[in-house]
């Protein structure tokens, strides 16, 4: 699943639900959309406990940092933000205005554990991925015994299973985690080791949770998993279930029109998903399906297991399927040992693939990861000189995309108001946001809207006039 640049991509608000004065919680969410999903699961386990969400640290009674481990950078952010965090609540407790909880959770919590409280000894409590359900015996026990880590084992089935069954979505688009964790081993990546091995939620569970979203008024969900076309759920029948055969599942709830999912790897692009983009409209078409790189040696280097002739030939199938599939990728540069001849094939895939739009990282090692002792790693200069000239060529087709859609029609889910007036911002089935005029009535509705232009992260668009 794609990271959002290592910018914090959610803090929790919303409206406090009834009873007396609740107490404040406050969560900053850090990486993928999986965590965005388990930050509003948090909220929804510490619900019952009075916690109610506010929009910033200052003043909150529980503050969890919500973390992701996928590159250096996105770590060593917590422990900034933590140091901002211990002066508020050493500030607080001297003003006499009581104590602050706080807690790390995610990746980073996963992957370093008791350390995070060795080195910022005002955290009271670390929790994985794995282990948020425990959060309401966890504060209490914090309470009686500071210092406790818990949530190195790996049991998402428990996790899901102790889950509140309502969720306090609000809005007409929600993430639904349907596949956890990873056994790919890509040699540069920590997620096997943050999330564990592969696991798929059955397929009751995930329709229950579809069906109560539809009926708070959710239009467009999107299923979430670090490998979520390895989807394999036990069906009712209690045999296996694949991704396509929940697509069409989920595409039966009346009022859930709109589904996607990410991330997908090449791997498990299976012929029945693929023939699923032909047929089922529900399915957007937008697909998120990272090569990393152009090479098959790097490729190999990366333990990807498939090469870029495959990806080539499995590109042109999804797009046989489906004509107007606008891809989406992630990329890698400066991996150890990759030369100008490598990065020149990955330009030459991008060239190819024609990328609506994608992701580019410069490659950071990961501690415990192969990759992260192999020779020939590549000065950081010439990575970012790639990263460069790979972030241009995808911008300039990003754009060209967005361009290519002016003086179309197409149906916009309408999503939220916009910043001027009336204006409403809403979603094409390709995932640009689009700003309509005099929308702002049409929320939670799919309407045909006319594209104007296209800019490089948005369309502007006019509602056809209907007389
Ligand atoms: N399961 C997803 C990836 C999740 S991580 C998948 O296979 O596509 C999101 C992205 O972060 C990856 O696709 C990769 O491009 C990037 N990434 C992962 N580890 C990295 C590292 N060590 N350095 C730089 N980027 C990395
Ligand atoms: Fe990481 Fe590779 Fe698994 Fe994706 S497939 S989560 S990049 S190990
Ligand atoms: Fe980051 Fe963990 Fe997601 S490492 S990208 S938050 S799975």
């Amino acid at each position: 699943m794609t990271d959002t640049l290592d910018k914090p991509v959610l803090e929790d608000g919303g409206a406090p639900e009834g009873g007396a004065a609740p107490k404040r919680l406050f969560i900053k969410t850090y990486g993928c959309q999986m965590n965005v999903y388990d930050s509003e699961r948090m909220a929804d386990v510490l619900r019952p406990l009075g916690y109610a969400p506010t929009d910033t640290a200052d003043g909150a009674d529980f503050v969890i940092l919500n973390t992701c481990h996928i590159r250096e950078k996105a770590a060593e952010k917590v422990y900034s933000e933590l140091g901002k965090l211990r002066e508020m609540k050493e500030r607080r407790a001297a003003a006499g205005q009581g104590g602050m909880t706080i807690a790390v959770a995610g990746c980073v919590a996963q992957a370093e554990g008791e350390e995070i409280m060795k080195r910022q000894p005002a955290v009271d409590l670390v929790v994985g991925p794995q282990a948020y359900h425990q959060l309401p015996e966890l504060l209490t026990r914090t309470a009686r015994a500071r210092g406790e880590r818990i949530g190195a084992d790996f049991a998402p089935n428990e996790k899901f299973d102790a889950l509140p069954a309502t969720r306090g979505t609000e809005g007409v688009t929600a993430f639904l985690t349907v596949q956890e964790g990873c056994d790919k081993f890509c040699t540069f990546c920590v997620v096997p080791y943050t999330r564990g091995a592969e696991w798929s939620r059955p397929v009751a569970a995930v329709l229950d949770e579809a069906r109560a979203l539809a009926d708070r008024g959710v239009r467009e969900v999107t299923l979430l998993g670090q490998n979520v076309n390895a989807y394999d759920g036990e069906g009712p029948d209690g045999k296996p279930f694949t991704l396509a055969r929940l697509a069409y599942a989920l595409a039966e709830i009346p009022g859930l029109d709109r589904i996607r999912y990410t991330t997908s790897h090449p791997n498990d692009m299976s012929d029945d998903l693929i023939a699923a983009h032909g047929d089922l409209d529900a399915l957007m078409p937008y697909l998120h399906l990272p090569v990393q790189a152009g090479s098959d040696r790097i490729l190999r280097l990366m333990n990807r297991k498939h090469g870029r002739q495959k990806y080539f030939d499995l590109i042109d199938r999804i797009r046989e399927a489906r004509p107007d599939m606008a891809m989406a990728g992630d990329f890698i540069v400066g991996f150890p040992g990759e030369t100008d001849r490598d990065f020149e094939d990955t330009m030459d895939l991008v060239r190819r693939v024609n990328y609506a739009s994608a992701f580019s990282f410069m490659y950071s090692p990961r501690p415990g990861t192969p990759a992260a002792t192999m020779a020939a790693q590549v000065p950081d200069a010439v990575a970012k000189e790639r990263l460069h000239a790979l972030q241009a060529l995808l911008t300039e087709q990003q754009v060209a995309f967005n361009q290519s859609l002016a003086g179309r029609v197409l149906p916009v889910l309408f999503e939220k108001k916009g910043r001027h007036g009336a204006q409403a911002i809403g979603r094409s089935p390709y995932l640009q946001s689009v700003h309509v005029d005099d929308a702002d009535q049409l929320i939670g509705r799919i309407v045909p809207v006319e594209i104007i232009s296209g800019q490089q992260n948005s369309l502007s668009g006019r509602l056809i006039q209907t007389n």
